[in-house]
């Protein structure tokens, strides 16, 4: 086998064609997957079968096309689940706006979106359409969404689109595609081999059965870290607080509560692994005396003794010499002098701090980190949390593999 002219030989790729124009390039890009040695399956979505008849691909992949989520005859040859299992990648080409709204939003409707929530493989998407649905603020919001997932976009490109107008919206040729999953699959990422654990989000803790302290975390940084480091080829664990978010694709996730869980969890989790990163808002204290009733309101004040949590970081540094630990530190003022005292008491090897306050990075989706390592630092400018998270990761992996 020559691994220079198929270098997808032995890879499996699974090609989900939506409704738009760009539907005919599809079948010229899945020649091309073909050619490079890859083993292509396709699903097609109802629309997308109006732009381009099914045999077309059945007769290029050498594969019966699926577009039913209901076909009693495929199910029995390959269940759904079992297909959503199937590939190295599930390549979306054309995606329109509307599989990438559906899938932002976790809609399983059709056999393509069923499959996209219920795999753990890398996906692709190589967005196609006119210039100002792919401009407009909805199809935007669903592009940090699903970037955040860990979601790949190729392209889209720029030019003369179908519809008569020219701009940003256009699919990339099929070789662009064809060479851009020769590089995803052929390429190691960085962290190759590599354990992760990330915590993400708040802790919280009881009062009484109803109340609870808690903080602003909402998760998406961590999430976002997460995603990014599996997309580097880290093989990734989420210890998660308690927040609304979807588990990023191929991300084992563990949730928890109070602080004792996520130290029980973290330490379980970083057994076996090389990295942690500690993104979560852990709560630094407990009540002494969780009520077991709801507390009734007759007293004018009431009194809460609170007492200290274990410091995660610490407490890992401590039993896990070897591990490679990056913390986060969210500071309203004095950013450097207090990250670097946490990086130095901690026993870090990275820290990347936020400042915080005025609305800034708790809750919101955008991000600026400052990041300290003895001996350096870098700025990571403000961005969507999953571009900052993006950067991150590459950092964390370069200073992993070169300390
Ligand atoms: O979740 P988002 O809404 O997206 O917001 C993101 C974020 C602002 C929560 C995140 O970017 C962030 O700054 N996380 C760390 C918040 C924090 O608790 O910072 P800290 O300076 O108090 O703690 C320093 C480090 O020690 C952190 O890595 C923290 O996880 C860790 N820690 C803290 C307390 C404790 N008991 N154990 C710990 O390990």
């Amino acid at each position: 086998m020559n691994t220079l002219l198929t270098p997808l030989a032995g890879r499996r790729i699974l090609l989900g064609v939506t409704g738009g124009v760009a539907a005919y390039k599809a079948a010229d890009l899945l020649r091309r997957l073909k050619e490079a040695g890859a083993e292509v399956r396709v699903v097609m979505t109802t629309h997308a079968t109006a732009f381009v008849a099914p045999l077309t691909f059945q007769a290029l992949s050498g594969e019966p096309v699926r577009d039913g989520l209901l076909d009693p005859a495929h199910e029995a040859a390959m269940g759904h689940i079992e297909l959503a299992r199937w590939p190295d990648l599930i390549l979306v080409a054309p995606a329109t706006a509307n599989c990438m709204a559906k899938v932002a939003q976790g809609l399983a409707d059709d056999l393509l979106s069923t499959l996209l929530l219920a795999t753990d493989r890398p996906v692709a998407m190589a967005p196609a359409m006119n210039r100002l649905m792919w401009a407009n603020p909805a199809t935007r919001a669903n592009v940090e969404t699903l970037l955040a997932r860990g979601i790949q976009l190729l392209g889209p490109g720029s030019g003369d689109q179908a519809c008569g107008e020219t701009g940003e919206g256009r699919m990339l040729e099929p070789v662009q595609i064809r060479d851009a999953v020769i590089e995803r699959l052929t390429t190691p990422g960085p962290l190759q081999g590599c354990r992760a654990v990330v915590s993400a989000g708040p802790t919280r803790e009881p009062i009484d059965p109803v109340r609870f302290i808690g903080n602003r975390s909402s998760g998406k940084q961590g999430f976002a870290v997460a995603a990014a480091l599996k997309a580097l080829g880290a093989e990734v664990t989420l210890v998660a607080g308690p927040v609304s978010l979807p588990t990023p694709a191929g991300v084992k996730r563990v949730d928890v509560e109070t602080t004792a869980q996520m130290l029980e969890a973290a330490r379980t989790a970083v057994a076996g692994a090389q990295l942690f990163v500690s993104v979560a808002a852990v709560a630094d204290y407990h009540v002494a005396d969780v009520a077991p009733r709801k507390i009734k309101k007759h007293d004018a004040s009431l009194p809460l003794v609170l007492n200290r949590n274990p410091d995660i970081l610490s407490t890992l540094r401590a039993e896990f010499p070897a591990l490679f630990m990056v913390g986060f530190a969210a500071e309203t003022d004095d950013l450097e002098t207090h990250a670097r005292g946490k990086l130095e008491r901690k026993g870090l090897q990275m820290i990347a701090a936020n400042q915080v306050g005025d609305g800034r990075a708790f809750e919101v989706d955008r991000n600026a980190l400052q990041v300290f390592w003895p001996g350096g630092s870098a700025t990571l400018d403000e961005g969507p949390k999953a571009d900052v998270a993006r950067a991150l990761a590459a950092l964390i992996a370069d200073r992993y593999r070169n300390p």
